[in-house]
């Protein structure tokens, strides 16, 4: 076991050295598709199968699930899958102009205690600043089983569709995979929801 994770830790350094993240992504020559907190990896392996032309990047600081990811993208030859192996908010620091076409946040950290919810990642400004490095006709999918969660993030866009070009729908069914923590969120019986913001 302890040699499997060593291995796949390895595998992982050499990724990132051979897989890197260019500014030169952000030209738009390519379209790409973002996911803040991979986890394990799941619904990136479904967004490189469907959109085998597109670049798809993990933004995700969990080593032992970046290590998965690695090593499932060099045992199945993958090479349309990126891995940023920090917070979201040192990615946003290195690639000031940074776009994208569609972008995954599913299941982020939910801070259940009210005294917590300031550490939850999606907020008002987050929203905004997101929404403004996302390309027209570009999509943002937010999924949780925390309805505090959702409802704030359902009501912040709310608010940003009178100043901004967006239109929002919600739906109870996942728009790609169940990822780990869906699953997990599932055999607890939660209440689970997704939100799709649209650039229009
Ligand atoms: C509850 S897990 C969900 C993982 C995956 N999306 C899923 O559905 O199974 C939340 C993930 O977000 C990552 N995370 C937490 N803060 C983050 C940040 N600031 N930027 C990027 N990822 C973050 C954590 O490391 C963790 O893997």
């Amino acid at each position: 076991m302890k040699n499997t994770f060593s291995r796949k830790k390895k595998i992982l350094k050499k990724f990132i050295n051979t897989q890197k993240i260019t500014k030169s992504f952000f030209n738009k020559r390519r379209k790409i598709i973002i996911e803040i907190g991979s986890g394990v990896g799941e619904n990136l392996f479904f967004l490189s199968k469907k959109y085998k032309k597109n670049l798809v990047i993990g933004i995700e600081p969990f080593k032992n699930g970046l290590a998965n990811t690695a090593y499932y993208c060099s045992t199945n030859k993958i090479k349309n899958i990126f891995l940023f192996p920090y917070v979201f908010q040192k990615f946003e620091k290195k690639y000031k102009n940074y776009c994208f076409d569609q972008c995954y946040i599913f299941f982020p950290d939910p801070w259940p205690k009210k005294r917590h919810h300031k550490r939850r990642l999606v907020n008002y400004q987050f929203l905004k600043l997101l929404i403004s490095h996302c390309n027209s006709k570009g999509t943002i999918y937010f999924g949780s089983d925390n309805y505090d969660y959702f409802n704030d993030v359902k009501n912040k866009s709310k608010l940003l569709k009178k100043e901004l070009k967006i239109s929002i729908k919600s739906y109870k069914k996942t728009p790609t995979i169940i990822t780990r923590y869906h699953a997990r969120a599932l055999k607890l019986k939660n209440n689970i929801n997704f939100l799709k913001i649209d650039k229009i």
